[in-house]
Parts: structure tokens; C-alpha cells; sequence
């Protein structure tokens, strides 16, 4: 590693790198992958060993203060969190202003964005007690926000947080709940719901990561940083792969499914498409992604409990990865599936919309982003990110009066 902090110093000579592929922009502590193998630890926790033994808000505890928490912290911990889930009623009507049929990516950006004017005595990043309860606000409004997204987007009334819930089962409550019927959550869905926001709750350097490192660089409050973070999430080549991959998946199904996937994945190889197989590839791993496996597994529970053992989508998608790991230019590539691959199939067995993936992603994902803005801002040597560039532009010229133009 090359600092090259030290190398400008001493030259004025500075790096080109656009993308990131060879530049470290921090140091962390929190989330470490190992892309050749296939390894993914939190905290120093392998994220095998957590998706079995441990429950979401235990994994928030482990990202956001360095360890799992005994039993009196989860405690402490949980109970702070289900004292926040409700969020301020005025939200409803900021909600109202969207159309019904906008993008649910869309509505939450502008919600958590909104947050900072709602809840604006936490708005000082530099204020570690400021930094907490955004924190706790923002991991516990984020199901309540993202259902009320939901709701709204089908004309149903909101179902208001209920406290004595584990957090994904309030967050499948608060989405598939009515008030003429009360909703009894399935504990292998929960289990899966939860799953899901675990493997999804933070992954280093990744694009939202880093843009809400940049945003909370400028000391701006901790709600717009997330909003940001939100933002960019919804991108097709990040989160929103696992609305993509689904999408393609109805589409490869209506061409006529598993007997056209050799057709497809001719079009993805064409150098003249820009038709990529969602769910596939990752810049940092070059093995297989081990919260895909875990997601597999996940389907495979998941489609048994419910029946649905012979879902065309899952079978479809199994052949498809069959097909493109045993393809050579999968293979040179390192092409395999990632997170998003088997998510989208396990969200829609659970009965969450297309549209909504993503916004689950972002409201798992809220957790690492707070923890990486605190180590961050934590960090006495933290500066302002500020990427220099090449300037490929005009020299410098004259500004002719109009007239002579
Ligand atoms: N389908 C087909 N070809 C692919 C795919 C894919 N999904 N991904 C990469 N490639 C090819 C590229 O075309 C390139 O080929 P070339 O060397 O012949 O030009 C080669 O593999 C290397 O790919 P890059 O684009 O350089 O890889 P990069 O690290 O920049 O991109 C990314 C990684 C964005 C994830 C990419 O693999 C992709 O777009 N995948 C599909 C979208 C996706 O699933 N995103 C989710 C990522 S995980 C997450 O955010 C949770």
C-alpha cells in the first residue's frame, strides 16, 4: 500500500483513478472482505455465523459499538430502538405530496431527507450524542417509513409500529398488516425477513457507502449524509440490481424460461449489448459472494415452507447460474452471483413488491452507513473529501460580446 498523501506532499503529484479500482479513501474497522475467497466479516464475525446465530438489531449493536451485545445490552439496545419507531405525524403529509404510483426509491430519499427538518434537534454530525439518537431514529423509523411508502403506494391507511414485536416482524406487520385484520407473521418469512436485512447491513467501501462518507465529510447533518446514501443505492449497478435481476428474470420467463436462457446469455456476451446478467459480478469479489449462498439457502426455506418448492422463478434462476458458471466468459471474468441474485426471489415468496426491494436494501443497509459516518467523523485525522481531477478541457480564451459569437 502507497500513501500517497505523503508522495503529494513531498511532489504535487497526485494519482488518477477514476472508480475507485485501486484506492483505498479510508481506514475501517468495521467490515472486512476477502474477494478471492469469498469472505465476509463484520467486526471480525464471519457473516455465516451471524446469519444463523444472531438477529438483526444484534448485528446493528455489533456494527455500530464493535461487539455483539450480552444480554443486558441487547436489552438497553432494543428497547432504545422500539422507543423510536413511530415517526413524527406531520411525515404523513410530507408523504401526501408524492404521487401514489412514484418510485418507492424515490419517496424514501425525500423521507430521510425530510428526517433532518423533523427531527432537527440531532442534526449536529459533530456532536457524538447528536450522532447516536440519528442513529437510533434512523435504524428504527426506517421500517416504519418504508411501509408507510409501501401503504400509501396502494391507497391502504399506515399500521403503526408495534413495540413487543421483534423488528422484522413489526416491519412485516407494518407492510402486509390492515387494520380490519390483524397479521400473524410467519416465523420462517421472519426469520428470512431478517436474513435479509442482515446480510445487507453494511459491505465496506461499496458506492452508497463511500457517497455518504463524502456527504458527511462537509459536517452536514447525519439525515441528508443517509438521504445521500439512499441515492445512491437505487443505481441498477448496486442496489437496485436486485429489482433488475428480478425484472430480467420475467423477462428470460416470457421469452419461454429455462429453454431460452443459452439465447440470453448470448446477448449478455455481445460486446454491442449493454445487456448484463443482473445479480452477477461484483468488483470486489471474484469468488463466489457468501451472503449469495446464504441467500440460496434462505429460497430454498423460504419457497419449502410456503410450498412453493417449484417456483418457475427460482428454478429459472438456478439454471441460469448453472449455465453462466459453467460458461467460459463467465468464467475468465470471475462472474458469479452476488447478494442481489437470490434476494429479489426471496422478497417476492415473502410478498414484497418489485418496486420495494431496494428501499429493504436501503433500510438494512442504514445501519452500516451510520457506522461508517461515525468512524468517520470519529476519526481526528478526517478531512473533507475533496478527489482532485484531469483536466481535459479548454485552455484559457477570451469572452467574445455577444454580437461576435
Ligand atoms: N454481466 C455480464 N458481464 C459482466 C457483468 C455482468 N453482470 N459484470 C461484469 N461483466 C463484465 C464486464 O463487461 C467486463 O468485461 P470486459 O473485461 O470484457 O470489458 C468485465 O466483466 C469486468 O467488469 P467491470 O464492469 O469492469 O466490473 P466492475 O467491478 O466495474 O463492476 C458491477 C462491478 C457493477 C457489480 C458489475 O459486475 C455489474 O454491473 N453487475 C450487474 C449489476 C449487479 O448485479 N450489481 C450488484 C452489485 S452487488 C451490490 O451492489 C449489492
Amino acid at each position: 500500500v502507497i500513501d500517497i498523501r505523503k508522495l503529494y506532499a513531498q511532489t504535487g503529484k497526485f494519482t488518477y483513478d477514476p472508480g475507485f479500482l485501486s484506492t483505498a479513501s479510508c481506514q475501517s474497522s468495521i467490515t472486512y472482505i476477502d474477494g478471492d475467497k469469498g469472505e465476509l466479516l463484520y467486526r471480525g464475525y464471519p457473516i455465516e455465523q451471524l446469519a444463523v446465530n444472531c438477529d438483526f438489531l444484534e448485528t446493528c449493536h455489533l456494527l455500530l459499538n464493535g461487539d455483539l451485545p450480552n444480554a443486558a445490552e441487547k436489552k438497553d439496545f432494543v428497547s432504545r430502538v422500539t422507543k423510536h419507531t413511530m415517526v413524527n405525524e406531520q411525515m404523513q403529509f410530507f408523504m401526501r405530496g408524492f404521487r401514489r404510483d412514484a418510485h418507492p426509491m424515490a419517496v424514501l430519499t425525500g423521507l430521510v431527507g425530510g428526517m433532518s427538518a423533523f427531527y432537527h434537534d440531532t442534526t449536529d454530525v459533530t456532536n457524538p450524542q447528536h450522532r447516536e439518537i440519528a442513529a437510533i431514529r434512523l435504524i428504527a423509523k426506517m421500517p416504519t417509513l418504508v411501509a408507510m411508502a409501501y401503504k400509501y403506494s396502494v391507497g391502504q391507511p399506515y399500521i403503526y409500529p408495534k413495540n413487543d414485536l421483534s423488528y422484522s416482524a413489526n416491519f412485516m406487520r407494518m407492510m402486509f398488516g390492515t387494520p380490519c385484520e390483524e397479521y400473524q407473521p410467519d416465523d420462517v418469512l421472519v426469520r428470512a425477513m431478517d436474513r435479509i436485512f442482515i446480510l445487507h447491513a453494511d459491505h465496506e467501501q461499496n458506492a452508497s457507502t463511500s457517497t455518504v462518507r463524502l456527504c458527511g465529510s462537509s459536517g452536514t447533518n447525519p439525515y441528508a449524509a443517509i438521504a445521500a446514501g439512499v441515492a445512491c443505492l437505487w443505481g441498477p449497478a448496486h442496489g437496485g440490481a436486485n429489482e433488475a435481476c428480478l425484472n430480467m428474470l420475467a423477462d428470460i420467463q416470457q421469452m419461454g424460461g429455462v429453454a431460452k436462457i443459452g439465447e440470453f446469455i448470448t446477448k449478455v456476451k455481445d460486446k454491442n449489448s449493454s445487456v448484463k446478467l443482473m445479480g452477477f459480478g461484483h468488483r470486489v469479489y471474484k469468488n463466489y459472494d457468501p451472503r449469495a449462498k446464504l441467500m440460496r439457502e434462505t429460497c430454498h426455506e423460504v419457497l419449502g415452507a410456503l410450498g412453493l418448492e417449484n417456483d418457475p422463478m427460482f428454478k429459472l434462476a438456478m439454471a441460469l447460474e448453472k449455465i453462466a458458471l459453467e460458461d467460459e466468459y463467465f468464467v475468465a471474468r470471475k462472474l458469479y452471483p452476488n447478494v442481489d441474485f437470490y434476494s429479489g426471489i426471496v422478497q417476492r415468496a415473502i410478498g414484497i413488491p418489485v418496486s420495494l426491494f431496494t428501499a429493504v436494501f436501503a433500510l438494512a443497509r442504514t445501519v452500516g452507513w451510520i457506522a461508517q459516518l461515525n468512524e468517520m467523523i470519529s476519526d481526528p485525522e478526517y478531512k473533507i473529501g475533496r478527489p482532485r481531477q484531469l483536466f481535459t478541457g479548454s485552455a484559457t480564451r477570451q469572452v467574445k460580446p455577444l454580437a461576435e459569437r
